[in-house]
């Protein structure tokens, strides 16, 4: 590690998942003008949902991290952004409703753009390529030009960041996100299936609620919880070079923040303590992630853990279980332990996503839903045995109809995976799937609740 931290310590350190920039003139202006944008945050919202965050370590809120594996410039619309939108507050309030749990909404949106790869390049028909990192990087096509890295492309993300976050702000704050307008969340192709209609039932009763509130003169101009949400942004950190250039000074605290998100994270790939990314992310104060797979040594998450929250500031750290379905109970109860024996504070959360890639027999990268909804349930039992607590939920989703994943309610099936495959990289939860997952998390929430009243009863009596 360098010994004193700066924007740019993380350049002395070995790195990986780095793109070869040719034109080191034009990514050097690219960077320079990136440096003279305005932030996309401030440093006190980021500061806000570290406090909200320290709640989820505590136990008294669950976070609901969720959005695109990648965004896109092809698929940046009004439209999509809008229905991501509506199905995370979906999520959220049969969360909040189901389980009376406040929800951390945080959305993988507003950033999402760079992408890890298993290799740095691509053979088609005897042709090598680099591999396509994300549009922040190169074009997805598999075409010469298209995937060489372009340092102007950063500039494109950020200001395809900055429009979506503005317009994510909007829905927030103007109104969108009333509670009194969770009927109309629901997607047209939802309302219909059974989440659809399991969701209707829910928001009937949310109605209800909020019409006794209003007699006992709770109403939406009075209560701000009501009419507003707060919302956050996350993705993961691993262009350095975009992340640099967008961290800034806070002028209140002096204290620096990455102002490119609210949240950060370190993917799976680039996570070794001794690594570039790691000295980056330790000098920034914003709350963090870490993913954590099945290679993930204990001793490397103890060592990451003390580096990058030295403090044992609450609110700080989020690690991000991925395990995969069948790996969970072989990994997670270590890690666990680990952590509960040197008294670290964090949040848990479960990505139920990336140890559950398949290729399907038709060739789509996909997922089984029943493996998605198993990796969660196993994360949950796996906490309850172990005295911690599952605080949070990570996927990919979208608001979009589309056939990425296999199975859920709607019984998508290997030769229907063709029919709307629109992801630019991994496979996400269409908001049927989207919205079953949160139910069953209600549940689990929900049962985790009335186990710990009956422990407390039973406590009290004897
Ligand atoms: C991701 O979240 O898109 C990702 C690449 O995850 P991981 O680092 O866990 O593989
Ligand atoms: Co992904």
């Amino acid at each position: 590690m360098a010994e004193k931290w700066t924007r740019d310590s993380w350049r002395q350190l070995p790195i990986r998942q780095v793109p070869e920039y040719r034109d080191a003139a034009k990514l050097e202006a690219v960077e320079q003008d990136l440096r003279r944008q305005p932030p996309l945050v401030f440093a006190g919202e980021a500061r806000r949902l570290k406090a909200s965050l320290a709640k989820v370590a505590e136990g008294k809120a669950f976070l609901l991290q969720g959005g695109d594996c990648a965004e896109s410039f092809a698929e940046f619309s009004a439209n999509n952004i809008r229905d991501t939108f509506k199905v995370l507050l979906q999520m959220a309030v049969v969360l909040t409703f189901g389980a009376a749990c406040p929800v951390v909404k945080v959305g993988r949106m507003a950033g999402q753009f760079a992408k890890p790869r298993s290799e740095p390049a691509e053979v088609q028909n005897g042709v090598e390529l680099p591999s396509y990192r994300g549009d922040i990087v190169n074009g997805i096509d598999f075409d010469a030009a298209q995937r060489e890295p372009d340092p102007d492309r950063m500039l494109k993300a950020y200001h395809q960041s900055a429009s979506t976050l503005n317009l994510l702000r909007a829905f927030a704050q103007g109104g969108f996100a009333d509670l009194h307008k969770v009927h109309q969340w629901n997607l047209d192709f939802v309302a219909d299936g059974s989440q659809g209609e399991r969701y209707k039932e829910l928001a009937e009763r949310i109605g209800e609620a909020l019409d006794f509130m209003e007699a006992c003169g709770l109403t939406g101009d009075a209560v701000q919880q009501l009419r507003e949400t707060e919302f956050y942004t996350s993705h993961e950190g691993l262009l350095l070079r975009y992340e640099e250039a967008l961290t800034r000074q806070d002028s209140l605290t002096g204290l620096w923040y990455d102002c490119s998100a609210h949240l950060v994270w370190i993917g799976d790939r680039t996570r070794q303590p001794d690594g570039a990314h790691v000295e980056f992310f330790r000098g920034i104060n914003n709350p963090i992630g870490i993913k954590c797979g099945p290679t993930l040594e204990t001793d490397d998450l103890m060592r990451l853990i003390e580096t990058l929250n030295p403090a044992n500031e609450a609110g700080r750290i989020t690690l991000i279980s991925r395990m995969g379905s069948d790996n969970v109970e072989r990994y997670l109860p270590t890690l666990i332990r680990a952590v509960q024996r040197e008294g670290f504070t964090v949040v848990w959360s479960s990505d139920p996503m990336h140890g559950n890639t398949i290729k399907s027999t038709t060739g789509y990268k996909t997922r089984p839903f029943d493996r998605v909804l198993t990796e969660v349930k196993r994360v949950f039992d796996v906490h309850n045995a172990e005295g911690s607590y599952a605080g949070g939920i990570h996927v990919e989703m979208t608001g979009q109809d589309v056939t990425e994943c296999l199975g859920g309610a709607q019984a998508i099936g290997d030769d229907q995976l063709s029919r709307r495959y629109h992801t630019h990289c991994d496979p996400r939860l269409n908001a049927n799937q989207a919205l079953e997952l949160a139910f069953l998390i209600a549940e689990e929430l929900k049962a985790q609740r009335i186990g710990n009243r009956r422990k407390l009863a039973a406590a009290a009596s004897s």
